[in-house]
């Protein structure tokens, strides 16, 4: 099936009345800023997603124009220099530059008319106003701090309009912090307004995993501690920490990674079917799932593993404790999970990039063959997006076999067409104020809850931190420690 990204865009946008909007990126200068949304945008715009009435103001400490800010994000990616002149000439039409420091408030008094230049309330127009936090999160109350004081937040006379606000990750570095941030944000704005984001939650595969789940009805009455022996989610990278080295330091794999994707995704492969697919109905379910997590009884050297790749330490110019691989057991106390352990594992500095779920099925009961092994379903979440059933056959002669085959499918071979990236996905549902794959507060600080119940359990800091080379597996005790339950790491 040939489906192409500007039909399925044009579908969804087809009939929308989209309000001219107005997106004021904060911290645009940043690596996240050119590297992630920026270049999002010019694809949106190259795809046709972005609405006519679109306009982009870029906020950064730099001396720029929009002309010469632009040059800076094109110089920084091949791909973009390659996009056709004409996209990048109405992307151009669209963006101002604007330059203020947050140490200086009264830098922003210009912001404030730049804005409201674009409406004309004689006219009934009125720009929506978004505004991203892109920028490191101790600037997060001085935005709101400076929207509020600044006058960005004003209502439009003659007509109402929509303020959102778009808060980057991390949310907090614990349940203390992500709760403190939440009141602060609750103070400007209602919960309808605020977009947490973890942009996992933008990827195709991801979603897929719920489309997997309750479209098919095969899988349903399976999903449970039954059928389903244990479950495994890995998010293995190849990069080392490299230029957010000293952010990582603070915050290690287990803040930085388990407490955001990895606990999404760990909750979207284990809730309740929501009644509904409302943004409330889907946030409850996976709310349940959430407050639900429990670590096995007993020490907690028996239920978390943590490594540290060789070189670290230098990159840090610390003698740093801090863990760059972890995995660990984790159970869900609800009726439907009850005894299957869940395996999480995430890693810098590995042999590859890969993220994936795994649900490991039990075996059957009785097997009247030599070798039955038991199905798994994998979900590829990234590279080479697909997902995989594994299924005993019998092999041809004239024994009675078995092989275990993959049924197998691929995303890019089945839809022949580029997928739309997390963050433009994740933009556009932020234009359209669609709150669906972004994060309510009770979700986050339960997440942030569980995680406080390892991180800040008084044994934690006293783990060994297992040395692991540069490009392999990990450290070896984390495959010990699986096999010990007599299992074994599926991603390899
Ligand atoms: N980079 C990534 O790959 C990535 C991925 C996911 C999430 N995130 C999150 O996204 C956020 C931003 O990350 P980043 O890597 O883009 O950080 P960054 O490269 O340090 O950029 C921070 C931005 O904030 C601006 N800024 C800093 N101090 C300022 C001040 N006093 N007044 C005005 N502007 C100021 C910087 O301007 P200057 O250019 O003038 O310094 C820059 O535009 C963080 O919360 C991070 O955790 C990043």
């Amino acid at each position: 099936m040939k489906k192409s990204l500007v039909e399925d865009t044009q579908k969804r946008l087809s009939g929308k009345q989209i309000a001219p909007t107005i997106l004021t990126i904060f911290g645009a200068t940043g690596d996240l800023s050119a590297d992630y949304l920026l270049p999002a945008l010019l694809r949106m715009e190259e795809h046709g997603m972005l609405p006519k009435s679109f306009r982009l103001v870029c906020v950064g400490r730099k001396e720029l124009n929009a002309k010469s800010y632009f040059d800076f994000v094109l110089k920084k990616s091949t791909v973009l220099k390659k996009l056709p002149t004409k996209v990048k000439q109405s992307f151009l039409k669209r963006l101002t530059y604007y330059q203020g420091n947050f140490d200086d408030v009264a830098s922003f008094t210009g912001l404030a008319k730049l804005l409201s230049d674009h409406d004309q309330p004689n006219k009934h127009v009125c720009y929506n106003r978004l505004y991203y936090f892109a920028t490191s999160p101790q600037y997060f109350s001085g935005i709101a701090h400076i929207l509020k004081n600044s006058g960005l937040l004003m209502s439009c006379k003659a007509h109402e309009r929509k303020v959102r606000v778009l808060v980057e990750k991390p949310f907090g570095f614990n349940y203390k912090s992500a709760s403190a941030l939440n009141k602060l944000l609750k103070k400007f704005f209602e919960e309808e307004q605020i977009y947490r984001i973890d942009h996992y939650l933008g990827k195709e595969t991801v979603q897929n995993l719920m489309v997997v789940r309750f479209a098919n009805g095969i899988f349903e009455p399976l999903w449970n501690n039954k059928n389903i022996d244990h479950v495994e989610i890995s998010v293995l990278e190849n990069d080392t920490t490299a230029k957010r080295a000293e952010y990582y330091d603070q915050t290690g794999a287990i803040k930085d990674f388990v407490q955001n994707h990895i606990l999404q995704m760990l909750s979207l492969i284990t809730m309740n079917e929501p009644y509904n697919l409302t943004t409330e109905d889907i946030r409850n379910e996976k709310l349940k799932i959430l407050k639900a997590l429990q670590l096995p009884a007993g020490e907690l050297r028996q239920s978390v593993i943590k490594g540290q790749y060789a070189g670290y330490k230098k990159e840090v110019k610390a003698d740093s404790q801090t863990e760059t691989f972890a995995a660990l057991k984790v159970f869900i106390n609800t009726p439907r999970w009850q005894g299957v352990p869940f395996y999480l594992r995430t890693g810098k500095a590995l042999h590859k990039k890969v993220a994936e779920v795994t649900v490991h099925f039990k075996e059957p009961a009785r097997c009247i063959f030599r070798n039955c092994t038991a199905n798994v379903l994998t979900f590829r979440i990234q590279p080479d997006e697909s997902v995989h059933l594994q299924i005993n056959n019998k092999v041809p002669g004239f024994g009675v076999d078995i092989h275990q085959g993959d049924y197998g499918f691929g995303y890019k071979q089945a839809f022949m067409t580029e997928l739309p990236g997390a963050y433009e996905r994740l933009l556009l549902d932020f234009i359209e104020g669609d709150q669906r794959l972004f994060i309510r507060s009770d979700e986050i600080e339960s997440s942030w809850k569980f995680i406080d119940s390892i991180t800040e359990n008084p044994e934690f800091k006293n783990l060994p931190v297992f040395s692991y080379k540069q490009k392999s597996a990990g450290p070896k005790e984390a495959d010990e420690f699986i096999k010990k339950d007599l299992r074994e790491w599926r991603t390899k």
